[in-house]
């Protein structure tokens, strides 16, 4: 069996979306299998550009299958929308093409609107979330109290769960001072967009086992990054659930046996949008230049991208916690015409060198990055599709990140077009 997770090995936005559509073409199932619509995967084919945030990019290619697994939070209002506006860019979608896990929770405006205001009550001390409610319906997930997608079969029992839910969020509502919420109100507009979600329900664990029975080739789609998981990452400022490769099993209703390799994306620099940790940050011209390079604007919420060096020791925890077998390695041609490169190699903590990076919230905040400095190079890699067509010490560079994380660059990116992409082992063949 060869089924692929595919994660981010950064702080997100690696170019999952690339990577998984790329891969795609040698996959039967992308399943989508945490996080929500806080996701923001980019695909470029042929000049098209399509966005992506709760669809798994598998959805583009015809004659592929795109689940929503049980790990994933659901906007309905959200997925009725990414849904049109992809048709109305001449991708058919429909029951064939898409499932959605009946176990998987969903996010309703109450979520949102709680996120909001929780984000301006931290005032300063705020995560940075994309405002989604992402976390708050991870919340009632892990309290008992979520609405599910399933639950929008069962219309004699619905209102009873709606007002359990209510009991809790009435009570934070008070406490916020804003007005409570109205069940029957709560119930009446979840009717508006129950069809939209009821359409694609499927007991999806059921229908992945049948895969694995028929020989399928199976691609999980990871968002976020492992920086922001919520056990590994940089607690607090992380997202709402496990952004692991682990995951992939758990939040599709698949043993952990159903990964058989496990790629990780990973930027050729280093990213972050939000608040937090980000030891080998640039901010100054260096990042500036990067950034705008980079083209680096959150595609959620169009919010500039923080900026810095590659931070060898991140990526390598990253690799170790996730079983990470292979890097897809991409935006290196956004380092093209740097005269000097800089790579974060360890870090000083108190007066003492480290190489792993603290889990304590302040000793992250302390950590001083060590840089290793590389010499850059003046030719162009973008768009190359072979080792042979990159600069010589483009090269070098990537042989020198891969002996830093301790794992081979499997997938090399050169632009955002889907086929500017170098192999160099196939995930699928392993
Ligand atoms: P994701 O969230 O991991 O899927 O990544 P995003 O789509 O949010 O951000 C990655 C951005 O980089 C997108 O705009 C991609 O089109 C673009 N991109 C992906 N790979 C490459 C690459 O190798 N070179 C360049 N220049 N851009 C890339
Ligand atoms: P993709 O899949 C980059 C960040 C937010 C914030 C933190 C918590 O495109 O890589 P949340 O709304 O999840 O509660 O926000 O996580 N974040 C992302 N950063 N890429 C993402 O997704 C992200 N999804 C969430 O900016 O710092
Ligand atoms: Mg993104």
């Amino acid at each position: 069996m060869a089924n692929v997770a595919v994660v981010g090995a950064q702080w997100g936005d690696e170019g999952k979306g690339k990577i998984v559509d790329w891969l795609s073409e040698r996959a039967d199932v992308v399943v989508r299998f945490q996080g929500g619509h806080n996701a923001g995967h980019t695909l470029v084919i042929d000049g098209k550009v399509y966005k992506l945030s709760l669809l798994p990019s598998g959805i583009v290619r015809p004659g592929k299958l795109s689940v929503i697994g049980n790990g994933v939070v659901v906007d309905p209002w959200h997925l009725a929308k990414e849904i049109d506006s992809l048709k109305s860019q001449g991708i058919v979608i429909n029951r064939d093409n898409l499932r959605i896990a009946e176990n998987a929770s969903l996010i309703l405006p109450l979520h949102r609107e709680l996120d909001i205001l929780r984000e301006e009550a931290a005032g300063a001390a705020k995560i940075g979330t994309t405002g989604r409610g992402i976390g708050p319906a991870y919340e009632d997930k892990v309290g008992r109290r979520a609405i599910r997608t399933g639950d929008l079969l069962d219309l004699q029992n619905l209102r009873g769960k709606i007002d359990r839910l209510l009991l809790h969020h009435n009570a934070l509502l008070r406490g916020f001072g804003k007005p409570e919420l109205d069940g029957q109100k709560v119930y009446d507009e979840l009717m508006q967009v129950r069809d939209t979600v009821v359409t694609y329900l499927d007991p999806v664990w059921h229908l992945l086992d049948e895969m694995k029975k028929g020989r399928k080739r199976i691609l999980f789609e990871g968002a976020q990054g492992i920086l922001l998981d919520i056990d590994h990452g940089t607690y607090p400022y992380v997202t709402s659930s496990n952004t692991i490769a682990g995951q992939a099993a758990n939040g599709s209703g698949m043993g952990p046996s159903a990964v058989s390799y496990v790629l990780g994306i990973a930027k050729a620099y280093t990213t972050r949008v939000g608040s937090g940790p980000f030891p080998s940050e640039q901010a100054n011209d260096i990042g500036e230049w990067i950034g705008q390079r980079g083209k680096e604007f959150g595609t959620v919420t169009g919010r500039k991208r923080r900026c810095g060096w590659f931070d060898a020791v991140l990526v390598r925890q990253a690799i170790k916690t996730s079983g990470i077998q292979g890097i897809a390695l991409t935006k290196l041609d956004v380092l093209d015409g740097l005269e000097e490169i800089k790579v974060c190699v360890a870090y000083m903590l108190d007066g003492k060198r480290i190489d792993i990076f603290p889990s304590s919230e302040e000793a992250q905040a302390r950590v001083e990055p060590i840089y290793q400095s590389f010499e850059g190079w003046k030719d162009s890699s973008a768009g190359a599709r072979s080792w042979t067509q990159l600069p010589a010490q483009a090269v070098k560079y990537v042989r020198y990140l891969e002996e830093l994380i301790e794992c081979p660059v499997a997938l090399l990116s050169t632009s955002p077009e889907r086929n500017d992409t170098i192999l160099m082992k196939d995930p699928f063949e392993d």
